[in-house]
């Protein structure tokens, strides 16, 4: 098999070290040139370029339908996970006291979404709580399943972001689903990640970010919602076609930059080529290895088991250190070349490093002995 490509692949600033490809993912020069020759031919010929677009994102759909378990038809494109989510939220008919479960470990903009919600529709919302450290996935289970009799939504992660762990959808999927619940599934983290399956995690809705671990250009995500659901789901933006319905409704929101939306074929293109389970496997790999590493750097124990770990590791700063050590930490690192996502879980300071190609073992040295450096002067 021919060697995965590393750090010169990607458009980073020679200056940085990305630790933190999660937040925002990063670019495969190839990926960035593609979508400049798109945004060059849009302007080149504005009117027949936006012509061409809601076709054009129809083959487009079909290829990312391919990469998630899902045919075309089934999904939309949407700017992010969060567009993705509110765009299902927005949708449903709500009756007041409607129940809305989400986790302790959601996105806490997702959360925020949910709450808005919420508030206009007079909806009640009860966050399962997942603790953390997690001992394992059937803790979850645990945590979520009792509050499922009588809700209408469920809300949960594939992969969580700050604790970065992945959770089992599947099976949440199934027990909601047996209760009469219906999922809403927030995959912001999980396509190239992760494998993902629509069709067989079986949930309502799916959305997921493809300009995080898919290599498209940023706003770019999909909205997945099973043939069942789709009559009654509508887009945020309403326009020309909206009365067409899904998925059509969703494909002329108005006049607006589509080259993210285009741009994806080509970052499943370059993952296809490089092989998205060898790209995974190193990455998982290179992710475990960061957490055997810092956690012996550090003297510190990993928050849950390898299972429930893809490309994401997150670990607590050594010395135990509060929440007020998380910003003056990320400057510190920051300013020795090195972006990590540094956070307060439940009042302490984590660290969560994202592998991916253009990081090596030695930035996880490096981190590592930084990071040791600055708690031992700061602690
Ligand atoms: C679980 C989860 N949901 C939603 C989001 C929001 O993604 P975006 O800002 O692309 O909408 C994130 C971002 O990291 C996330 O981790």
């Amino acid at each position: 098999m021919s060697r995965l490509p590393g750090r010169s692949a990607f458009a980073i600033d020679p200056g940085l070290t990305l630790l933190n490809h999660g937040s925002f993912g990063a670019l495969p020069r190839e990926v960035l040139a593609a979508r400049v020759r798109m945004l060059r031919a849009s302007e080149a010929d504005p009117v027949g370029f936006m012509a061409r677009a809601p076709a054009a994102l129809r083959a487009v759909a079909d290829r990312v339908g391919r990469f998630v378990g899902a045919r075309g038809r089934d999904l939309v494109f949407v700017d992010n996970a969060t567009a993705g989510v509110q765009t299902v939220l927005s949708s449903l008919a709500w009756r007041r006291g409607d129940r809305i479960v989400e986790t302790s470990l959601g996105y806490a903009g997702v959360r925020a979404a949910v709450a808005h919600v919420a508030r206009r529709h007079g909806l009640v919302v009860e966050a399962a709580p997942v603790a953390f450290p997690c001992a394992g996935p059937e803790a979850v289970l645990d945590a979520v399943v009792p509050h499922l009799a009588g809700a209408r939504l469920l809300v949960v992660d594939a992969v969580t972001s700050a604790s970065g762990l992945v959770l089992p959808v599947q099976a949440l999927v199934e027990a909601a689903h047996a209760r009469g619940v219906a999922v809403l599934v927030d995959a912001a983290h999980a396509p190239g990640m992760i494998p993902v399956d629509c069709r067989a995690w079986g949930a309502d809705w799916i959305t997921g970010n493809l300009h995080k671990w898919a290599f498209a250009p940023r706003s770019c995500a999909f909205l997945y919602a099973h043939p069942s659901r789709q009559a009654g789901t509508v887009p945020l933006v309403a326009s020309w076609d909206v009365d067409k319905g899904w998925p059509v409704a969703f494909d002329w929101p108005g006049t607006r930059d589509v080259t993210p939306w285009l741009a994806s074929r080509v970052g499943l293109d370059w993952i296809d080529r490089h092989g998205a389970a060898a790209i995974r496997n190193r990455n998982d790999a290179l992710s475990a290895w960061a957490v055997e590493h810092l956690s012996a750097r550090w003297g510190v124990q990993p928050p849950a088991p390898a299972s429930m770990r893809a490309a994401l590791a997150t670990l607590p700063v050594p010395g135990a250190l509060g929440a007020q050590a998380v910003g003056p930490l990320h400057a510190a690192l920051r300013a020795e070349g090195l972006e990590v996502y540094t956070v307060a879980i439940e009042g302490r300071a984590w660290i969560r490093v994202s592998a991916q190609l253009h990081v090596g073992e030695e930035d996880i040295v490096r981190l590592g002995d930084l990071t040791a450096a600055w708690v031992a002067s700061h602690g």
